[in-house]
């Protein structure tokens, strides 16, 4: 009850709220993000909740990991700890390869946290309580996938490209024209001559990249 009365009268996080719904279980429903002239049908797409990706991005990511056999994977927003565990997946068929996955709120860690130990897939993550522009990684990203707070995506990747592999990719989420900020970041860094980007059109958007430098 008291908990309640703090909720109604103190506008709750975003990301909390949907940790509570989370909680009940997870259950698939139609995207309902706003149709834009390049996803002009979002409803065709699934999704778990409206911070996590699409379901369609999930496979994607697994079947990217499946492809490229990266050594080391980087995620920003880890968030329930659900595109993490699919990127995992694809590290277990691999037989390879790790994930460092960062998220910087307590609360929100340490639902990923659990997760993440009841998943049989511990072993291939590495979790951390810290925020995206302050974690340091050892050695050379592979596959980048940046899905943490919108305006600052354009940082994370500025920060984490000298240590990306030019034959590696870079993902950035929520790229939609209708979320705007990331995809401009992309825009942006391509043209300073930084990344080469493809915008695959779905209910948020993807943007996957490419380094430039290094690149033969
Ligand atoms: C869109 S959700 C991530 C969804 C998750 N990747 C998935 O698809 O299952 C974004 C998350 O990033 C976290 N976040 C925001 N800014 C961050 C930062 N600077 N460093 C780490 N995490 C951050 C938020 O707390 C939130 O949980």
């Amino acid at each position: 009850m008291g908990l309640d009365l703090k909720r109604l009268f103190k506008k709750e996080k975003q990301e909390h709220r949907i940790l509570r719904q989370i909680e009940r279980g997870d259950h698939l429903q139609p995207e309902y993000h706003r149709a834009t002239l390049e996803c002009p049908r979002p409803e065709w797409w699934s999704m778990f909740d409206s911070m996590t990706a699409e379901v369609e991005v999930l496979e994607f990511l697994r079947t990217v990991v499946t492809t490229i056999k990266p050594e080391l994977v980087v995620e920003t927003g880890t968030f329930s700890g659900i595109s993490t565990l699919w990127i995992a997946e694809g590290l277990k068929a691999n037989g390879r390869g790790r994930i460092v996955t960062c998220e910087f709120d307590p609360k929100v860690y340490e639902s990923a946290k659990a997760r993440i130990a009841a998943s049989g897939l511990a072993e291939w993550v590495e979790l951390r309580n810290e925020s995206s522009l302050e974690m340091k990684v050892e050695g050379t990203i592979d596959l980048f996938f940046s899905d943490s707070d919108m305006p600052i995506r354009e940082q994370e990747i500025r920060r984490f490209l000298p240590q990306i592999n030019p034959y590696g990719l870079i993902l950035m989420h929520d790229a939609s024209s209708h979320l705007k900020v990331v995809r401009e970041a992309a825009l942006k860094l391509e043209r300073e001559g930084l990344i080469s980007v493809v915008l695959l059109r779905t209910p948020r958007g993807l943007v996957v990249a490419q380094k430039r430098e290094g690149r033969k």
